[in-house]
């Protein structure tokens, strides 16, 4: 896994849109996993303005989207469906039956989840997975305790987790209880992840990940097993990591 720290926000998302817009130009029809939440927000900012000033297209594109709350309809502010739309689909030229994200309101939710890891397989799998990381170690809605050859399904989340989404609903009441995630063995299979951190909330959980021991109690740390993995991490999320590390990726020289 390869640790790069950046000195703030801005740099950290203008980096993790740089890896995304890389696998877009080397393969227009590429495959991308992304993520919701506070984190990515100053990425897409940035390849909205890639694809304004036609420096990137999503005409091909393909999208999959991590995980999505069980109940909420995508009419709804607070659905991940409604997010993906407003903070990046509607702003860039992709074609939306392209963009997925998995449905909380299927009757079936267990059918539903299958057909979502169809639905990837059948697209070619994942180039490039964009993740952020919860404060307690998870990737997606995969809580601490996850299996981690886990594949997409229902998970309860947990009361940390609750508590720290409260912040976008009006109460804590209307946080949703139960999400279809991702599993980890999904995210797993994924060609090459970008996961992002950024913040002090962070610090603990990006040690874990990165310098702690691969545990089901820090779902991100199976990422230390992935063969072409990236972490960027600001550097008040990195204050606790012990290892020295760059500022950019080690780029490796195309061959001559
Ligand atoms: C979102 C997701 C979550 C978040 C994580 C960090 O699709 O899967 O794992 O990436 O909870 O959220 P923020 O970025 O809001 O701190």
């Amino acid at each position: 896994m390869e640790v790069i720290v950046k000195e703030d926000y801005d740099q950290l998302s203008r980096l993790a849109a740089e890896e995304i817009a890389d696998v877009i130009k080397r393969k227009p029809q590429a495959v991308i996993g992304l993520a919701t939440g506070s984190t990515p927000l100053g990425t897409y900012k940035e390849l909205i303005r890639l694809c304004r000033e036609k420096r990137l297209d999503f005409g091909r594109v393909v999208t999959f989207n991590l995980d999505e709350y069980v109940g909420l309809p995508p009419t709804h502010d607070q659905s991940y469906r409604y997010f993906m739309n407003e903070n990046l689909f509607n702003h860039i030229n992709i074609r939306k039956e392209n963009t997925h994200v998995p449905d909380g309101l299927a009757d079936d939710l267990a059918a539903g989840c299958r057909d979502y890891e169809e639905q990837i397989r059948k697209s070619g799998g994942i180039d490039l997975q964009l993740l952020g990381i919860g404060g307690n170690g998870h990737i997606a809605f995969n809580e601490p305790g996850s299996s981690l050859g886990s594949r997409t399904r229902v998970k309860t989340l947990t009361e940390k987790t609750r508590k720290d989404n409260a912040r976008f609903f009006k109460s804590m009441d209307e946080v949703p209880q139960y999400a279809v995630t991702m599993g980890i063995g999904t995210i797993m299979e994924a060609r090459r992840i970008v996961l992002l951190a950024s913040g002090a909330s962070k610090a603990d959980a990006l040690a874990a990940a990165v310098e702690g021991p691969v545990t089901a109690m820090c779902p991100a740390s199976i990422l230390q097993m992935h063969p072409a993995a990236i972490v960027v991490a600001d550097k008040a999320a990195a204050a606790k990591l012990k290892g020295a590390y760059p500022f950019e990726p080690q780029r490796v020289p195309p061959k001559k």
